[in-house]
């Protein structure tokens, strides 16, 4: 092959690895005042996320409910709806904008909602859906402590003012 080409089709592969970076690893991101990294979604974006936490949030207390009641139907039934298929028809454009280690807590997080509700149905031992819970909990905290939301253009924008 020429070597117009080569150059061609090397600058054209590091174009598709530039992207390949921007919206599979780092995402859409910007480092906040606050020292986490602020990941810069649009309004819409950001409201759904943000139901998504709410719903985890909901999800968690009625477990903790479950458990101290001994419930472990309700358990299951509060950890299902935040399973893997609660994840199904997030949009292309926001899981571009989401970085690499962002998505890989999320889906570990569905994921451990799953696996607490099957065990909880097929086990009924609160103490192992407790120690679950504490344990998934750890991804709430970790992403927290790494990750907030932002604005393109604000990156720390506080969210109340959005
Ligand atoms: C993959 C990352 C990630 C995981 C895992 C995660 N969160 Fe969040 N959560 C966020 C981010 C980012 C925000 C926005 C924080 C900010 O902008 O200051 C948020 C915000 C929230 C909020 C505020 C919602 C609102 O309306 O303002 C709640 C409640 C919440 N999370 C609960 C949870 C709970 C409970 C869990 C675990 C079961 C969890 N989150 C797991 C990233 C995550």
């Amino acid at each position: 092959m020429c070597r117009l080409c080569w150059t061609v089709l090397m600058l054209l592969l590091l174009a598709i690895v530039g992207a390949a970076y921007k919206f599979g690893i780092r995402g859409s991101t910007a480092p906040a005042e606050d020292g986490r990294l602020a990941i810069l979604l649009t309004d819409g974006e950001r409201a759904r996320v943000l139901s998504e936490m709410r719903a985890f949030l909901v999800a968690v207390q009625a477990i903790a409910e479950a458990a101290a009641n001994d419930k472990p139907g309700d358990a299951a039934a509060a950890a299902r709806k935040v399973g893997m298929a609660a994840q199904r028809g997030v949009p292309v454009a926001l899981m571009a904008k989401l970085p690499l280690e962002f998505k890989r807590l999320g889906l570990s997080t569905h994921r451990a909602f799953d696996q607490l509700a099957l065990d909880a149905e097929q086990l009924g031992d609160r103490d192992h859906t407790l120690n679950q819970l504490a344990k998934l909990m750890r991804n709430c905290v970790g992403c927290h402590a790494a990750y907030r939301l932002g604005v393109r253009g604000v990156a720390d924008r506080p969210r109340s003012q959005g």
